[in-house]
């Protein structure tokens, strides 16, 4: 989304600078506000969060704080718009920087996905037992495209049980817009990626499928992906496996499956935050995610070694959109009664977007 420039004022500001001024609008605003911080966001922005989380962890905080009538959310765009449907009308989910999207939630779009159902629908017949389960990075209307159809969301926190639960409501499952993490959920399950999946590329007719191929497929996955996470490779696991004998490698389940199976351990953000907390001092760990969350890690357990797969610094580009200046922006704005950079998904869409993101609560992690 476009985000209009910053007053000079703030685009100038200094670090310190902000970080006052954060502080102070927080102190004014006390108990009407609550922060909530992605474990991607930047130090900076992560010292002032009243939460922090990874997507499946905020989603349930937000309806945590029914009192707060504001929720300043330090993510991206699709957790914020969650966050909206998951709380009261009366509570205002503010988005520091709306240019804080997610490129892999672009992937998949409604037009697109509808035009998937019915291809879908016309090649396995309208009785075709598909449960469609949309990734929680995905714009709200894909969620209550999913909610409308019987499917559910999921985060990478619970993605198997929550494609567990849909193959009890359907024979087959359609998973956007992340292929890896649907393609590595498949695997956990025991499905076999060659001859039990197919990849549905939204520019070409039955997704660039046979129509032998979608009715043998148990899984439809969605042609997108993160492109934080996909740019790990074997080579750098095997690399580190060199250059630090008897390494742990720890990665996000948006990689490819190749580099899930040259890993030692896989799982969300929280996942990967205990593996590291609960990890004996002096053990080594090799972590293919964020950089932010990577270098954190490292900071917090001197006793390890923690350091990021990639020798190249790998950000989440979108993520760092939440700069400082927009954040003192938006607090001092609140300060002065003007509501800046609210996030309201339309009620119509909630409806539906609610009902799978409920299912989602209800399957658990
Ligand atoms: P988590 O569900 O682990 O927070 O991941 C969200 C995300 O965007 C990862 O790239
Ligand atoms: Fe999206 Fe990847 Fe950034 Fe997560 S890390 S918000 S999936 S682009």
């Amino acid at each position: 989304m476009y985000q209009a420039p910053l007053p000079k004022e703030f685009a100038d500001l200094s670090q310190e600078e902000a970080d006052f001024r954060i502080t102070a609008a927080k102190q004014a605003l006390g108990s009407r506000l609550v922060i909530l911080g992605h474990h991607y966001q930047r130090d900076e922005i992560i010292k002032h969060a009243d939460f922090r989380g990874d997507s499946y962890k905020l989603a349930k905080d937000a309806s945590k704080c029914p009192d707060a009538e504001f929720i300043v959310f330090c993510g991206v765009h699709f957790m914020a718009e969650s966050a909206d449907i998951l709380t009261p009308d009366h509570q205002k989910v503010i988005l520091p920087n709306l240019a804080a999207g997610c490129s892999m939630a672009d992937m998949a779009n409604l037009f697109q996905v509808r035009n998937c159902w019915r291809e879908l629908e016309a090649t396995l017949g309208s009785e075709m037992g598909v449960v469609p389960v949309t990734y929680i990075n995905s714009a709200a209307n894909l969620k209550a495209f999913v909610g409308e159809r019987g499917g559910t969301v999921c985060t990478s926190t619970n993605a198997p049980a929550a494609v567990q639960w849909a193959l009890t409501q359907g024979e087959k499952v359609l998973f956007f817009p992340d292929q890896h993490l649907g393609r590595n959920t498949g695997v956990k399950l025991g499905f076999d990626p060659d001859t039990q999946m197919c990849v549905w590329d939204p520019f070409k007719p039955l997704g660039g499928n046979t129509p032998e191929q979608l009715r043998a497929a148990k899984f439809v996955l969605w042609k997108g992906h993160c492109s934080v996470h996909q740019r790990f490779t074997v080579e750098q696991i095997e690399a580190a496996r060199q250059s630090h004998p008897g390494v742990n490698v720890l990665v996000h389940p948006e990689c490819p499956l190749e580099v899930i199976g040259a890993s030692d351990f896989n799982g969300s953000t929280e996942y990967i935050i205990r593996a590291i907390e609960s990890a004996p001092a002096g053990s080594a760990w090799a972590v293919g995610t964020e950089i932010n969350l990577v270098n954190r890690l490292a900071q917090e357990h001197p006793d390890k070694t923690v350091f990021c797969l990639d020798p190249q610094i790998c950000p989440c580009s979108t993520m760092y959109r939440i700069h400082p200046s927009f954040l003192c922006w938006t607090l001092e704005n609140l300060v002065k009664g003007d509501v800046q950079n609210q996030i309201v998904v339309p009620a119509k869409v909630k409806h539906f977007a609610l009902l799978a993101l409920q299912r989602m609560l209800a399957v658990g992690g």
